[in-house]
């Protein structure tokens, strides 16, 4: 069974997909936190791939594609994709994947919030850079003073993203709206289920809402 998150940059993706995989178990599957990882090991794929997130850009399909098919797993697998698919071709690549599995696409979460307060989610929050979990700054300060609650590792360290200065925020969204919100429309004519999520209220009144349309 898959699930995939679709929303703008701060759309609350990571936030929500933590929650779902802990009420519903689901391996969970981020592009995002999967670049970010290569990036830190500053492996192969990460050097490529700094350049373009640093900037708000998408790493080119042919380095994605591979990356993600191969984690999708057998035909009973359960997962939860979040950042992916980001344009028209990885939506193909996708469903060609998946029908040669003889999988699904149970839903597309479409995760809805205006600009404005995607630029001010994006201003206050930092990640733990050992498990990626999502954390709100109060200011940018607090920083120096909190743990994240999730890693087994104590010493994790926790840190604004390279990607969230204003310039390439701003670039995050213009991409969203250019290249990954068609891919809505390319869901809506193939009568895949796909659901608007209005993601504007809190993290628990979301969840409430997202929980309503995963089969279990
Ligand atoms: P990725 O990591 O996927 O980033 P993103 O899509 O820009 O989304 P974010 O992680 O910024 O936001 P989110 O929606 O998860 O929000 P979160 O829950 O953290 O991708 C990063 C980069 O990798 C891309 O730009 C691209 O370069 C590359 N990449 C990734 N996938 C790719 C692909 N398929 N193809 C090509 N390139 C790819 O929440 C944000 C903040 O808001 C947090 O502080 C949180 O605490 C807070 N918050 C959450 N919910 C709420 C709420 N309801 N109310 C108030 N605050 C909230």
């Amino acid at each position: 069974m898959n699930v995939i998150l679709l929303g703008p940059p701060g759309a609350g993706k990571g936030t929500q997909a933590r929650k779902i995989v802990d009420e519903f178990d689901f391996d969970y599957i981020s592009t995002g936190d999967m670049l970010r990882k290569e990036v830190e090991s500053a492996s192969r794929l990460g050097k490529i791939a700094k350049s373009y997130m640093n900037k708000g850009d998408l790493v080119p399909d042919s380095h994605i594609v591979e990356m993600i098919v191969d984690n999708l797993g057998e035909l009973n697998a359960r997962n939860l994709i979040d950042g992916f698919p980001r344009n028209i071709s990885q939506a193909e690549a996708l469903n060609e994947k998946l029908t040669e599995n003889q999988q699904k696409i149970a839903v597309v979460l479409h995760m809805n919030v205006d600009d404005e307060e995607l630029i001010n989610r994006l201003s206050t929050r930092a990640v733990c850079i050992s498990c990626q979990a999502p954390y709100k700054l109060k200011s940018p300060d607090e920083i120096l003073n909190i743990n994240c609650n999730n890693s087994p590792n104590k010493d994790c360290i926790i840190k604004v993203r390279d990607d969230d200065n204003p310039k390439s925020v701003a670039r995050r969204i213009t991409v969203y709206k250019n290249e990954t919100f068609p891919v809505v429309k390319y869901y809506k004519d193939l009568n895949v289920n796909l659901v608007d999520i209005d993601a504007r209220g809190t993290e628990d009144e979301i969840f409430q809402e997202i929980s309503k349309f995963i089969v279990v």
